[in-house]
């Protein structure tokens, strides 16, 4: 442990060194643009991908980066960065290889996580048509990857937050993003949601 404090003293020290003003500027606010919803995996920290630097990136993280609907944590961070910090864009991101989209469609029982990623394992069940061409299980499991982006992105955008933010006209963008872990690169799912009839009408 004592190996952490001892980073954490010279990441510090590194940091002041290039603005001796840093963290007392940041101790008074934080004015991010960005509000990044990723899995929990530990190869995929936030904010070294995207290099930005404390106070820049508002994030949440869980296991899948998974939206559901009734999630108060992950609401709560939605509802603070939108409406109190507002930021401008809204990141999922999800990753190839996930190991909690793996689970979900592994027959081997994990525990109380199963059923965190019944909402995996039931978007699986619903597109089963969309996997029929997989060679194998890396393919099944990526192109899964992909999808589940897709399904929280549209969650993000059906909540009462994103619909009353545009309603009002706020400036706020919904993207999807996947994460490459063998090359550290990301990917634009191409899902950018900025207006609400986007959505379809039952959700605006
Ligand atoms: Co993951």
């Amino acid at each position: 442990m004592n190996t952490l404090i001892e980073n954490n003293r010279a990441w510090a020290s590194g940091i002041k060194r290039k603005d001796p003003q840093f963290f007392e500027k940041l101790a008074r606010q934080q004015r991010p643009e960005y509000l990044w919803i990723g899995c929990a995996d530990s190869r995929v920290p936030a904010n070294q991908i995207v290099g930005l630097l404390p106070g820049e990136l508002f994030v949440h993280r869980n296991v899948a980066n998974l939206v559901v609907h009734t999630d108060l944590n992950c609401l709560s961070a939605i509802q603070y960065a939108v409406d109190v910090l507002k930021v401008k864009h809204i990141i999922v991101c999800g990753h190839y290889g996930c190991g909690g989209v793996a689970t979900a469609i592994s027959e081997r029982p994990s525990g109380l996580i199963d059923n965190w990623l019944l909402h995996v394992k039931d978007m699986y069940y619903r597109n089963q048509s969309a996997f029929v061409d997989c060679a194998d299980d890396s393919e099944r499991i990526n192109r899964l990857c992909e999808m589940n982006v897709i399904e929280q992105v549209n969650n993000v955008c059906h909540t009462s937050i994103l619909q009353a933010a545009w309603q009002r006209g706020q400036d706020l963008q919904v993207h999807g993003w996947i994460y490459s872990i063998a090359d550290g690169l990301l990917k634009d799912l191409d899902v950018t949601f900025n207006a609400p009839e986007q959505v379809p009408e039952v959700y605006r």
